[in-house]
């Protein structure tokens, strides 16, 4: 792993460490251990920026596990500010972190086909135990043109919208939430650009239709899906 700052290594490689020694949690779902996050030298993102524009047309080459592990740690993993420790990739309003984030699965070399909740606090995925839904989320898609094609990975993005509530009220749930998810899914589709893959955003689906098809708890609410392949 390279980074600038030694403290900021240590920090972060205990964190990624601790991940390796999580008990497998009971119910049958698997317990994924992600690869280790290799953080780069280069701090520009400006190509990335630059170069990034929805991508809706896909070629069916599967992902590897690692691109899946970097674009969840991009879009809300572990990270050090050097001041209390560990924190998330995404800003957050009083560091509360609403959101979670799931993949659905339809072709990534080392992941089966399945659903996937991320967690940060470890770095590992745990399976849903749904099999192959991705069917099943094009139907909830409406029109759009992913539709069509075979995607080997999308991203949902959820959130637990009380987190929020519980202490900005209104203004949590109409501006802070969103403000997040915005930030979050950005971070995941330049990371997507920087790794060469395609992706874009869609928010128009059917909320009861996604949150059925990813067995989703009552208390999330999807609000953004990402579709992410090698672009054609
Ligand atoms: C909140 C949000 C929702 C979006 N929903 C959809 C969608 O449902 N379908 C779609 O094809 N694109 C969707 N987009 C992508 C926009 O159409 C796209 O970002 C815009 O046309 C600008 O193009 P660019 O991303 O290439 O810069 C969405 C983008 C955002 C930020």
């Amino acid at each position: 792993m390279v980074m600038a700052n030694p403290k900021r290594t240590v920090l972060f490689t205990v964190v990624l460490i601790c991940s390796c020694f999580r008990p497998t949690d009971g119910d049958g779902k698997r317990r994924i251990s992600l690869p280790e996050i290799i953080i780069s030298e280069e701090r520009g993102v400006d190509n990335a920026i630059f170069r990034r524009r929805s991508v809706r047309q896909f070629v069916k080459d599967p992902l590897t596990i690692e691109q899946i592990s970097t674009l969840f740690w991009a879009a809300g993993g572990a990270t050090v500010d050097g001041v209390t420790g560990a924190t998330r990739a995404y800003p957050s309003a009083g560091g509360l972190y609403p959101l979670h984030f799931y993949v659905v699965v339809s072709g990534v070399e080392g992941l089966d086909n399945d659903v996937y909740k991320y967690d940060w606090k470890n770095h590992s995925v745990m399976s849903k135990n749904l099999g192959d839904r991705m069917g099943a989320v094009k139907e909830v898609t409406y029109s759009n043109s992913f539709l069509k094609q075979d995607v080997s990975a999308v991203f949902v993005i959820t959130a637990d919208y009380s987190i929020t509530t519980e202490r900005y009220s209104r203004r949590g749930e109409k501006r802070y939430v969103p403000m997040e998810a915005g930030a979050s899914s950005q971070n995941l589709a330049l990371k997507a650009e920087a790794l060469g893959l395609g992706c874009y955003v869609i928010g128009a689906f059917e909320d009861w239709a996604l949150s059925s098809a990813l067995d989703l708890d009552k208390e999330e609410t999807p609000l953004l899906i990402l579709p992410v392949g090698n672009a054609r």
